[in-house]
């Protein structure tokens, strides 16, 4: 499994900010997280890259301390990587110099207003388009001071940009979200030293002297390890090890759902990699319903509610998903998205202001690009197309996992976005479906 997404972006900017050199195996090298060394690579902070498999790499960061960053020669490109530019928005927050920040089409549209509002009331200075709330981000930082921060939307970018600013202010920081939401960040300086505490619904920092470098392990990604839960859940004669997946409680929403559709997912012995919680997954084949779920569950399963949708369009009966507003500003607007490509698949899926409702077509079935035990099994009603995750990686993933288990042949337009997150799903997918 290739390493959290999440975590490596976070070993790479936390390390740079370290007193010595920071080692971090199974880090994610993916387009994503390559944005954000290069990010920091224009802040002046080297590292190297060794490559072990497409995607699986060990990075070495020379950190340099909380006050060694340097202001950049030109504007920084983060692409398409929202969670680079949240995080670095709140470390940039924290210099005493100026920079600009931007990002690909894709990311210029999606919100910054969020992390905009807490990083001014800090004491930062953010300009942007559109009221201050799309990118490019011109960013002159320093003199912060410390605030209590109630987020008005649950994101783990906003609160790690608070609590990153943090970092540098001048007295405590604290930060309190509506709902847990995933606290990579928070384990993370803890390892490095940083006096960090939970105090009811709020995490209180206290500004470090300095950080301690990491020498960590990536736990494998459990967003990635989404797609292969689904195939092998909805296919009809499958089974999938999964090996040392993070299983963070903030982040295993798409196992509770999947379990509450009847899928059958043994989690093996728990362990801690990193500082977090992993486990090995065995998933095989099973008779799926529908389910309807909404509130926490949702939040935990953000990301892998595109790949839950395949699994609701194979499931018996209707699937309901509400307050998933938030899958509107993601890498795509991923209601709209996802409705216009699963009805291409025949799917039977009904757009809501929050969620999606999905009629699901019913038992088992395989594909025409698929073999079980030799004999090809005729599909249903979700049949083979031409479709397009819209450079939207998760989408992309998932409608390939669609029509893998579709009826006749699925093109997907723009299979190269899966670099973003997984540079090594084709050839994974291949090598399962030989
Ligand atoms: C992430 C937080 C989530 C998630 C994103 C990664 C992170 O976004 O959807 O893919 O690494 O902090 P929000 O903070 O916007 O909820």
């Amino acid at each position: 499994m290739p390493g959290d997404k999440s975590i490596s972006h976070r070993t790479a900017l936390l390390g740079a900010l370290a007193e010595g050199t920071t080692h971090v195996h199974r880090f994610l090298a993916s387009d994503d997280c390559l944005a954000t060394l290069d990010a920091m690579r224009a802040l002046g902070v080297n590292w190297r890259l060794q490559e072990e498999a497409p995607g699986i790499a060990t990075l070495e960061i020379d950190g340099v301390g909380l006050h060694g960053l340097t202001e950049p020669g030109n504007v920084i490109d983060v692409r398409n990587s929202g969670t680079t530019g949240r995080l670095l928005a709140g470390i940039l927050a924290g210099q005493p110099f100026h920079s600009v920040l931007t990002g690909d089409e894709m990311l210029r549209a999606r919100p910054f207003g969020r992390v905009v509002t807490p990083l001014s009331q800090m004491g930062a200075r953010l300009s942007g388009r559109q009221n201050d709330s799309l990118l490019p981000l011109s960013i002159s930082g320093g003199s912060l001071r410390g605030i209590r921060y109630r987020l008005p939307v649950a994101s783990a970018q906003v609160k790690s940009a608070v609590l990153l600013a943090g970092l540098f202010a001048e007295g405590e920081t604290v930060v309190e979200e509506p709902l847990a939401t995933r606290d990579h960040t928070e384990r993370l300086l803890r390892t490095m030293g940083a006096d960090l505490k939970r105090e009811g619904p709020g995490i209180k920092l206290q500004p470090p002297e300095g950080l301690a470098p990491l020498e960590i392990e990536v736990p494998g990604d459990i967003s990635t390890a989404a797609f292969w839960l689904v195939a092998a859940v909805a296919h009809p004669d499958a089974e999938i090890d999964l090996p040392m997946v993070g299983i963070n409680p903030t982040r295993t929403g798409l196992l509770d759902i999947l379990s509450m559709m009847g899928a059958e997912i043994d989690i093996g012995e728990q362990r801690m990699v990193g500082g977090e919680p992993v486990a090995d997954l065995h998933v095989r084949s099973s008779a799926l319903h529908g389910v309807e779920i909404g509130g926490e569950l949702v939040l935990r399963s953000m990301d892998e509610l595109p790949a839950m949708a395949v699994a609701a369009s194979f499931a018996q009966g209707r699937t309901v998903v509400r307050d998933a507003e938030e899958l509107r500003v993601k890498e795509t607007d991923r209601i709209a998205a996802l409705t216009s490509q699963l009805r291409k698949l025949g799917v039977a899926i009904e757009e809501q202001p929050d969620g999606f409702i999905i009629e699901g077509g019913g038992a088992l079935r395989s594909g025409g690009a698929l073999r079980s035990g030799g004999a090809l099994r005729s599909g249903g009603s979700v049949t083979g197309a031409k479709v397009s995750g819209g450079g939207d990686h998760r989408l992309t993933m998932s409608l390939a996992i669609a029509g893998l288990l579709a009826e006749g042949e699925t093109v997907i337009e723009d299979e190269e976005s899966v670099d973003i997150s997984y540079p090594g799903f084709w050839e994974e997918f291949g090598g399962l479906v030989s």
